[in-house]
């Protein structure tokens, strides 16, 4: 009896373990990113639906609600609401299965995350300027070209999907979705750092401490740049950069995984 093997080579072999490392990395996000869903409705939902808005400030927040300023809570509350909306549509976005069979549901999906996406920038920029919502400068710099950039590449992907241009809609998508998720990405990133240091070295209260720094820019800056490393990998017949991308990404799941436990264990858990 003779038994036939798929002809394993190092390129496929390569290939493979970038495509893990990616699907092992949106994994551990997309499981990250249902529990943010999960703390947003559980948290700010319950207590909007109570109509006991000065609860949103049983956790730690810089403003949150503020008595007597009711734009600025209602912009608060829509912020903080949306947010779920614009987590689920995201990841929803990713998930091939759905792209493929379902469509319609896509595109529809995908109009409302980058209509969402727009607004959460747009009311994120109104909390930190007109409201003053902000712990130091350096931080709001950093969640401000956030937000510039989320306005950038959301425009951009809507325009590459108008023109049926749709595999550069596809990196302008994939690109939009690391600066949505920016926020998230600051939390876990805050979180993974604090456990694998075992404290929060580098870091201060009003988020201005070197750490502080490389995380708030770090928190849409690095994933940006792990996409566009793995775009570069998965285009390129070149087996040590495939094999490079693939651990990088591998230890970014790691990270994340880590990062994830945190928010959860002592970011959002405690206030549930
Ligand atoms: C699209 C992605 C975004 C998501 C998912 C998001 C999510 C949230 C959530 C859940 C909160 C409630 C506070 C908390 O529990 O942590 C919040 C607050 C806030 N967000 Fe966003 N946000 C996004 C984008 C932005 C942008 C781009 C800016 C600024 C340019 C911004 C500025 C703020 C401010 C100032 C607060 C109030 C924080 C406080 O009072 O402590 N957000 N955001």
């Amino acid at each position: 009896m003779s038994t036939t093997y798929p002809s394993v080579t190092a390129s496929s072999l390569a290939a493979t373990a970038l495509r893990w490392a990616g699907v092992a990395w949106f994994l551990v996000a997309a499981f990250g990113q249902a529990a943010f869903i999960w703390f947003i409705l559980a948290f700010y939902g319950v207590r909007t639906a109570r109509g006991d808005f000065a609860a949103w400030n049983d956790k730690p927040l810089i403003d949150g609600y503020v008595a007597g300023d009711d734009a600025g809570n209602f912009v608060f509350a829509a912020h903080a609401l949306l947010a779920s909306a614009v987590t689920l549509m995201g990841l929803m976005q990713l998930v091939p299965g759905l792209r493929r069979t379902r469509p319609v549901l896509h595109r529809w999906t995908g109009r409302s995350f980058l209509a969402i996406a727009s607004f959460m920038a747009l009311s994120g920029i109104w909390l930190a300027v007109v409201r003053g919502t902000y712990l130091s400068v350096v931080s709001a710099v950093a969640i401000l070209v956030n937000g510039l950039l989320i306005l950038l590449f959301a425009g951009l992907a809507w325009r590459s999907a108008v023109q049926r241009r749709f595999e550069r809609h596809r990196i302008w998508a994939m690109r939009t979705f690391m600066v949505v998720s920016g926020v998230w990405f600051l939390r876990v990133g805050l979180m993974g750092w604090v456990l694998v240091n075992q404290g929060p070295v580098g870091m201060t209260d009003d988020m201005s401490g070197p750490a502080d720094v490389v995380l708030v820019f770090g928190s849409y800056l690095i994933p940006l740049t792990l996409l566009e490393l793995y775009f570069a990998a998965s285009r390129r017949e070149n087996i040590g950069l495939k094999a490079f991308a693939a651990a990088v990404v591998f230890l970014a799941a790691a990270y994340t995984a880590a990062g994830v436990f945190g928010t959860v264990a002592f970011m959002w858990g405690p206030y549930l």
